[in-house]
This record gives C-alpha cells, sequence and structure tokens, in this order.
C-alpha cells in the first residue's frame, strides 16, 4: 500500500545577503502532524523531491505549545505559528501543499528564520516593564481591582510573535546591515536609533498600554506616553484593524489602540495646563 506523503514547498534563504530561492519536500504523513514535526522530518532526510541533497530547512522554536512566539512563520499565505499548525487542518484548506515562507517584515537570518529585534527595540523604546528599586522582599504589591485584572490578562498573553506586525500594512521592513569594520557597539548603536525612527507597531504599544495600567507601572505612565507620540508613535498607526485579525492570542489590539490614543490626549491637555 502507497504511504499517504505530503508535499511541502519551502522558501529558502542561505544567507542574509543571498537571494531567495524554492525547494518542495515530500515527507510521510503521520496522523497529528504539526508543521514543526513536518520540519523535522525533512532535517532527518532533507533531499528535494527530486533527489537533490540539500542543507536542513532552518527555523527557530522554543516552547512548541504556542507561547513563545519564535516559530512564526507565514504557512499557506497567513501567519502563524509552526508548532500550532496542524498538517490535517491546512489540507482541509489547500490539500494540494504545505506552503511555508518567512515572515516577510523583518530581515532574514536564514530560511524560516527571521531577526525580530526591530519588536524587542520597540518594547524597550516604550519602557515596557515594571520598575523596581531592587531585588530584595518589598512585601505584596499594591492591590488591582477585579475590573483592572480582567482588563490586563488579555493584554499579558502577548508574546512577541510578531504576527500583528507581518498583517501591518503601515509596518515596513527595515533591514540595517553591519558595516565592514563596524564593531558590533557601533553596529548596535545605529541599527537601534534606526529602528527607533519607525513605527513601533501594535505588540510594543499594546504592551505599553498593560504597563500603564498596572498600579507601579502607572508611575512611569507620562515616560511611556511620552515614547508612544515620538516619531514612529502611535500616530502611524491606520486603524484598519489587520492586526487584532491575526492575532492568535486574540488580543484586543483596537481597544488597545483606543486606550493608547485616549491616554496621548489627555497627556498631552495635562502638558497644556501644567504649562
Ligand atoms: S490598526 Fe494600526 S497597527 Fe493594526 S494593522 Fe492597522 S495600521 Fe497596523
Ligand atoms: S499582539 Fe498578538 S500578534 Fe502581536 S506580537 Fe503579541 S501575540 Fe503576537
Ligand atoms: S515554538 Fe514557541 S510558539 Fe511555537
Amino acid at each position: 500500500m502507497n504511504e499517504p506523503k505530503l508535499t511541502v514547498r519551502v522558501l529558502r534563504q542561505d544567507h542574509p545577503d543571498r537571494p531567495s530561492y524554492w525547494q518542495t519536500f515530500q515527507v510521510r504523513r503521520e496522523p497529528s502532524m504539526n508543521v514543526t514535526s513536518v520540519l523535522q522530518r525533512i532535517a532527518a532526510n532533507p533531499t528535494t523531491i527530486e533527489g537533490m541533497k540539500t542543507t536542513p530547512v532552518a527555523y527557530d522554536a522554543n516552547c512548541l505549545e504556542e507561547v513563545c512566539g519564535s516559530c512564526t512563520m507565514v504557512i499557506n499565505g497567513r501567519v502563524r505559528q509552526a508548532c500550532s499548525a496542524l498538517i490535517d487542518d491546512l489540507l482541509k484548506d489547500n490539500p494540494a501543499h504545505v506552503e511555508l515562507r518567512p515572515m516577510s517584515k523583518f530581515p532574514v537570518i536564514r530560511d524560516l528564520f527571521v531577526d525580530r529585534q526591530r519588536l524587542f527595540r520597540a518594547l524597550e523604546k516604550l519602557k515596557c516593564w515594571i520598575p523596581v528599586d531592587g531585588y530584595y522582599d518589598m512585601g505584596p504589591g499594591p492591590l488591582q481591582s477585579q475590573q483592572e485584572q480582567s482588563m490586563a490578562y488579555p493584554l499579558s498573553q502577548c508574546m512577541s510573535c510578531g504576527c500583528c506586525l507581518e498583517a501591518c500594512p503601515q509596518y515596513t521592513r527595515v533591514e540595517v546591515k553591519q558595516a565592514d569594520g563596524e564593531c558590533d557597539e557601533d553596529f548596535k548603536r545605529r541599527r537601534d536609533a534606526e529602528y527607533d525612527r519607525q513605527f513601533i507597531g501594535a505588540a510594543a504599544m499594546s504592551q505599553s498600554v498593560l504597563m500603564n495600567s498596572h498600579p507601579t507601572g502607572r508611575m512611569s505612565a507620562s515616560d511611556r506616553i511620552e515614547a508612544m507620540i515620538a516619531p514612529g508613535g502611535i500616530q502611524n498607526c491606520g486603524k484598519a484593524g489587520n492586526c487584532q485579525a491575526v492575532c492568535p492570542k486574540e488580543i484586543p489590539l483596537m481597544t488597545s489602540w483606543g486606550r493608547a490614543g485616549r491616554a496621548a490626549t489627555l497627556h498631552a491637555i495635562r502638558k497644556f495646563f501644567d504649562g
């Protein structure tokens, strides 16, 4: 009896400076496979459908349970996580094959593995953390009402996967390359300065809103709002909502955009009256 086979087309790239190209693989189809397990099968025997030996397909992964966001890629035209993309479900929509591409808004490191540093830089720019005075036991923190907690919890599920940025028409790809002879420190400084000029995107904005809703985080709210309205800030959002439509954690990003906009307006009024 013929074994059921799965055909997988992968958009590959050997190096950030090399052009991309397609390769097609065929793997034995097994019950309950996900895209990560298909990539593992290819890695075990990296041979194209034409019988050419090649290298294993590079991809990023960590938690394997849709929590870390690192395996995000474009699967059959939709940005999502490889570890939670089940082959049986994918083949219902497209029985011919599975097609894998790297996200298009981030620089490719290799194959399906991209550099999401710009997203992490935006989290830094918007101060998406709760400052503490030290690491000694300071006792229980301030109480949060049930209502505050239920607003905060959905936002806290963000895994910095980048789906919302991939789907956003305002978020365009930016690539900053290290120049010959440029030391790592100088390169990082120059790259971060460039990223800071670009649109922050929905993920970092929503995390900033989350930090501003926390009783301790609120103490740095005006610093975060200043960063939100700096060049590349919330004014760049077109409010079309693609970000919310693709978020795998169903985070209410349009509500966050509304909260960010209202906070920015109140901040401007306060600044006007405070001189
Ligand atoms: S609402 Fe804003 S962040 Fe979301 S997809 Fe549209 S422009 Fe991008
Ligand atoms: S907001 Fe949603 S889509 Fe965007 S990074 Fe967070 S989890 Fe991913
Ligand atoms: S490996 Fe962590 S989300 Fe897929």
